[in-house]
């Protein structure tokens, strides 16, 4: 099935079940200063989920621009190098705002999963809340459930917040079992594990609570439902592969790379440049369409670090200028279908992700000869840190944003000082409130 009858199929679902469609929000959350991006679809709901708003209807439907980067759902770090995570990812959910529960919430996913994509029994497993055994008997109940497919973990993995600050609850995931040849160790292959075997398909949260700072809860006006669907990993198991980045959301943006760089995709792990490169593509370009630039704080901060990243990760590909501008512009004819702004701020986000490519790539092979420099002083010590000043120095000088120098340091088998790195910057920054030091953290 193509991602696009993917979308298509569950919003049809849905709709047939009365929700209403409503559009992706922007990823730059309205009025929310708990969030840095819109990391789930339920963002733009939460009042009414709190009862501080009126929904204008009690049953919802959408497809929302998700990035988690940066905030309390990052997966920056993994990205590339599994086969699921994205900073950027689209999320197909159906909300209920006091309206249906649990009974309900399950027994639609479970209609959807087995008689709309026909997903084998077999195949499908579910986590639920250790706590929460009323889930476990409706899920029991489903017709073809398979008893031992049944899962019982802790907070970790079943219990969902928005944030530090706002509404959660206790939450049941299904997954997919991809079957050994996409992960084959006992240690991280196991539902709730870190391997790439068991991939977690639709999270059915069943919003109970409001947690204040203090993780004092108390319990919503009506119980709801937030469920979340990657877009991404539906695509997978539908294209039958193993990761994300093979289906045809990914395959349009690797061909091109290899096309532009004259060098082979390998789906190992030696390809983790052009998967970070694809996925910082997509980020880079949705968060410019909603008005995000870089910068050197806040949200602009972030975006720069994922461009950086990005950048660097090009360069070992191929030395040319421009590489994550021309993949951003296949992003935009590609998506533009679904989000028509991509084309309206096409000019605005090509040109700004060339100058921030520029600009980069001045500083870029001064801050790897530094690295280059400091790590075989390192080996000479037999050390396996590079030390904070220098983290800092690539970050004030040659503008490494730091994980971008963990990056660097991890690929040689070394790490980083972010202690360090922190007291160098506070005392950077404290000097130059006294007026004695020229910092500015404009890098
Ligand atoms: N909010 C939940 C999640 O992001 C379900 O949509 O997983």
């Amino acid at each position: 099935m193509k991602s696009a009858d993917i979308r298509k199929s569950f919003l049809d679902f849905f709709q047939a079940k009365d929700h209403l469609y409503t559009e992706s929000s922007s990823l730059v959350p309205l009025n929310d200063p708990t969030l840095l991006f819109t990391n789930a679809g339920m963002n733009q709901f939460k009042s009414f989920f709190l009862g501080e708003e009126a929904a204008p209807h009690p049953r919802l439907i959408s497809v929302q621009k998700c990035v988690r980067a940066g905030g309390k759902h990052n997966d920056l770090d993994q990205v590339g190098y599994t086969a699921r995570h994205h900073t950027f990812f689209e999320m197909m959910g159906n909300f209920s705002i006091g309206n249906y529960f649990k009974e309900q919430a399950i027994a639609y996913a479970w209609e959807y999963v087995t008689q709309v994509l026909q997903l084998g029994l077999e195949k499908l497993h579910i986590s639920i809340h250790h706590s929460d055994e009323e889930s476990g008997k409706i899920w029991l109940g489903q017709k073809g459930f398979k008893k031992d497919h049944l899962h019982r973990l802790g907070d970790e993995d079943n219990f969902w917040r928005m944030g530090k600050v706002g509404p959660c609850g206790p939450s049941s995931e299904i997954y997919y079992d991809l079957g050994p040849a996409a992960g084959n160790d006992p240690k991280l292959d196991y539902v709730g594990g870190e391997g790439d075997r068991f991939l977690e398909i639709w999270n059915l949260v069943f919003m109970q609570y409001f947690e204040n700072e203090e993780g004092q809860r108390s319990s919503l006006p009506k119980p709801s439902i937030d469920t979340g669907m990657g877009l991404e990993r539906m695509a997978t198991v539908l294209q039958n592969k193993n990761s994300n980045y093979d289906t045809d959301i990914f395959t349009p943006y690797l061909n091109f790379i290899e096309e532009k760089t004259k060098v082979k995709y390998d789906p190992s792990e030696k390809g983790v440049a052009f998967r970070v490169l694809a996925d910082h593509a997509r980020t880079t370009t949705f968060l410019m369409s909603d008005g995000v630039k870089p910068s050197s704080e806040g949200r602009g901060y972030v975006l720069r670090r994922i461009m950086r990243r990005a950048i660097r990760y090009a360069q070992n590909l191929s030395h040319q200028e421009g590489l994550l501008t021309s993949v951003s512009e296949q992003v935009i004819s590609t998506m533009t279908k679904d989000y028509p702004v991509l084309t309206t701020q096409k000019d605005n986000i090509l040109s700004s992700i060339l100058k921030e490519e520029e600009r980069f790539l001045e500083t870029l092979d001064g801050g790897l000869k530094i690295f280059h420099e400091v790590k075989l002083q390192l080996e000479k010590e037999n050390s396996k840190i590079v030390p904070g000043d220098i983290c800092f120095k690539l970050y004030d000088t040659y503008g490494f944003p730091l994980d971008l120098t963990e990056v660097v340091a991890k690929e040689n088998q070394l790490t980083i000082d972010k202690d360090g790195f922190d007291s160098a910057l506070q005392q950077a920054r404290e000097l130059s409130k006294s007026g004695s030091s020229s910092f500015k953290t404009n890098n």
